[in-house]
């Protein structure tokens, strides 16, 4: 389980918040992401958005096998740059039959090939939190890059808001953030 907690505590520093579509969360300046227990820092919290980190559901062998090969760790010193995007998606899209779903997230809106592209620049975690009482979101995605490759994955989620995919994203909101060390790391 990891929790996202914003407020005005944390490591990283909140930049820039944006709903894309759908209803806002309360603006706050900083952002601490924690496994477990969120304890301490508790107090400081505005909000906390929770996900765990599961198996895959779309990737194929191929596909995975080709990810892992390519994909960056987390907490790379460089990559002081982070973007946790929540999203959630549709009635519709879960009416879906898994097949169909696979179909539209990556035979016909290329999700992963060109995610492919940006590794490993950026580094990922998608968390699932569809299942979880009292989540807003479907999915919390978090994302970890240099300076450098900030207009790069600007690119990388214009391309991705424009596939078949994103026409079932009902309530998504874009959060960016720079890391800043006033906490432990992770
Ligand atoms: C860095 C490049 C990226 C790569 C390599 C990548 C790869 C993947 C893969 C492999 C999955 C499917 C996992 C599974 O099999 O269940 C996935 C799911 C997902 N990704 Fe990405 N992704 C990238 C960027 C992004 C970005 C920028 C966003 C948000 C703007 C995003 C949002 C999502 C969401 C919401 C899901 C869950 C979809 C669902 O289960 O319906 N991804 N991604």
């Amino acid at each position: 389980l990891v929790s996202f907690v914003g407020g005005s505590l944390g490591s990283w520093r909140i930049e820039n918040m944006e709903p894309v579509r759908g209803e806002p969360i309360p603006v706050v300046d900083f952002l601490e992401v924690l496994e477990g227990s969120i304890g301490s820092i508790a107090p400081s919290a505005r909000w906390v958005l929770r996900g765990t980190t599961s198996n895959e559901r779309y990737a194929t062998r191929r596909e995975h096998d080709e990810l892992v090969a390519r994909q960056g760790t987390l907490g790379r010193p460089h990559a002081t740059r982070a973007a946790l995007i929540p999203v959630r998606k549709s009635a519709a899209w879960w009416e879906l039959s898994q097949d169909e779903r696979r179909a539209i997230f990556e035979d016909r809106s290329r999700h992963i090939a060109i995610g492919l592209e940006y590794l490993p620049a950026v580094a990922r975690r998608l968390h699932h939190c569809r299942e979880l009482p009292g989540e807003q979101f479907d999915f919390l995605t978090w994302f970890e890059y240099a300076p450098e490759h900030v207009d790069a994955f600007e690119a990388l989620v214009r391309r991705l808001r424009s596939t078949e995919e994103w026409t079932y994203v009902e309530r998504e909101i874009d959060i960016r953030l720079a890391f800043h060390g006033g906490l432990t790391r992770r």
